[in-house]
């Protein structure tokens, strides 16, 4: 295998300089292991759950002095006052996915805004009553989707469509997925599928598929959990009816922080339209009258039920605030040419190694792939990310049954990172 380059990171250095890099920590029993030549640990996770920028615990700590100040007028008085906290997160987050302001809100989590999605998104009548999703599916999805099925007092194994690769294939493929969507027609009230795939790291084509479910009047939405800050979007222009996608992988605001929602425009228009609605969903405006008349705005916002939680947004605003500075389009430059070195560096990897020790199952075509690398191996994952992490200083994460997924980062990620995956790799299975 090549040796490293340092020239490389010299070249192109990121952003990293903004994050805390988890410490790398040998074994007591083995003192030399690997790892031990580096400080940190090749993080390599955060498809998973993103890395502390260094600004996020001012912004924490601003908020918790505010309520220490304020109290309660704190929600309507102040630099900036909760009740409207939300809205500074609107236009990053729509310029984040290609969206216009009023399309987007931050809140709850991703599984419980499937959920409210759903709750207006999803409404079968007569014979078009199918969800079309994908098998290989992040199974907090598969639970939602089936969940709304039988409350509408539908069987979910006659009614929710779940998409397969062909035979001996580890992706899907777009036409199959459009030919699909097709051949059901006007039974499909709602396409649901992940725009990047948790498990293989496939970017579907997310423009060719919207169009093919609004082709059978259905409607299209898209988990983008995996996609969200990794892929250039444009939700708007490409029609979607809805999305969501979570805060704490590629968007570094902590465990468990805020989701994104995407409403399109045309349905944030009709506020007639069915929800699950709360307090927060009404008109800020009259929202303190404490009127008993629910009266959406024509937002995103409409959308929300309860009071945010402050203490877990003002990441998320940090967050925005960097993506915002250093733009998508520039991170995904970067982006690129680190899954290209790493493809690289594995595919030498895999050159001495038996055949199909270790596979790379990501498409390699740029434009159907983020930053993840999904990669199969035919010896124990769970071993192999073990010895990665504790003598190597290799963070990775596993996924049964076979594979391990590494995500080079832009923001924080370097070239040393995924020289040293592979690397370690080398080391551990030849
Ligand atoms: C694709 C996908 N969907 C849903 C979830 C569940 O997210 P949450 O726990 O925020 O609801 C995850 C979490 O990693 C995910 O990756």
């Amino acid at each position: 295998m090549r040796p490293y380059d340092p020239s490389l990171d010299d070249a192109d250095p990121g952003w990293r300089d903004r994050f805390l890099i988890p410490p790398y920590a040998a074994p007591l029993d083995y003192p030399d292991a690997p790892g031990s030549a580096y400080p940190d640990v090749a993080y390599l996770a955060g498809n998973s759950l993103g890395l502390k920028p260094r600004a996020t615990r001012d912004a924490l700590m601003v908020e918790f002095d505010r309520w220490a100040t304020w109290g309660v007028e704190g929600q309507l008085s102040g630099p900036r006052p909760w009740k409207d906290y939300h809205l500074a997160l609107t236009d990053p987050a729509a310029r984040l996915v290609g969206a216009l302001p009023h399309e987007v809100v931050v809140m709850n989590s991703l599984t419980v805004n499937i959920h409210l999605l759903l709750a207006t998104f999803y409404r079968p009548h007569g014979s078009r009553t199918k969800i079309v999703m994908e098998d290989i599916v992040f199974p907090s999805d598969r639970y939602a989707i089936d969940s709304h099925v039988g409350w509408h007092g539908l069987d979910a194994d006659a009614n929710v469509v779940r998409l397969r690769p062909r035979p001996g294939e580890d992706i899907l493929r777009a036409d199959d997925v459009v030919q699909a969507i097709r051949d059901l027609g006007d039974e499909v009230a709602v396409v649901f599928l992940s725009a990047v795939n948790y498990l293989t790291g496939e970017w579907l084509d997310m423009p060719a598929i919207t169009a093919a479910g609004h082709e059978v009047g259905a409607m299209v939405g898209w988990d983008l959990a995996h996609a969200a800050g990794n892929v250039p979007m444009s939700l708007h222009d490409w029609d979607v009816d809805f999305a969501t996608w979570c805060s704490y992988k590629y968007l570094n605001s902590g465990p468990g922080s805020l989701a994104g929602c995407f409403i399109h425009e045309r349905h944030v228009r009709d506020t007639s339209l069915p929800r699950l609605a709360g307090w927060w969903g009404t008109r800020s405006d009259l929202r303190f009258r404490m009127d008993p008349h629910f009266d959406p705005p024509p937002t995103a916002d409409a959308w929300q039920v309860s009071n945010p939680p402050i203490f877990a947004m003002a990441p998320v605003q940090v967050s925005l605030e960097m993506f915002d500075e250093v733009g998508m389009s520039v991170l995904r430059e970067r982006s690129l040419r680190l899954t290209r070195y790493l493809r690289e560096l594995l595919d030498e990897v895999a050159a001495d190694l038996p055949a199909g020790a270790m596979q790379v199952v990501t498409p390699e075509d740029p434009n159907r792939h983020g930053c993840q690398l999904s990669v199969r191996f035919t010896r124990d994952i769970h071993e192999i990310a073990a010895l990665l992490r504790d003598l190597d200083g290799v963070i990775a994460d596993t996924r049964n049954p076979d594979i391990i997924r590494f995500a080079p980062v832009p923001l924080y990620s370097t070239y040393l990172d995924c020289w040293r995956v592979a690397d370690a790799l080398h080391r551990r299975l030849s």
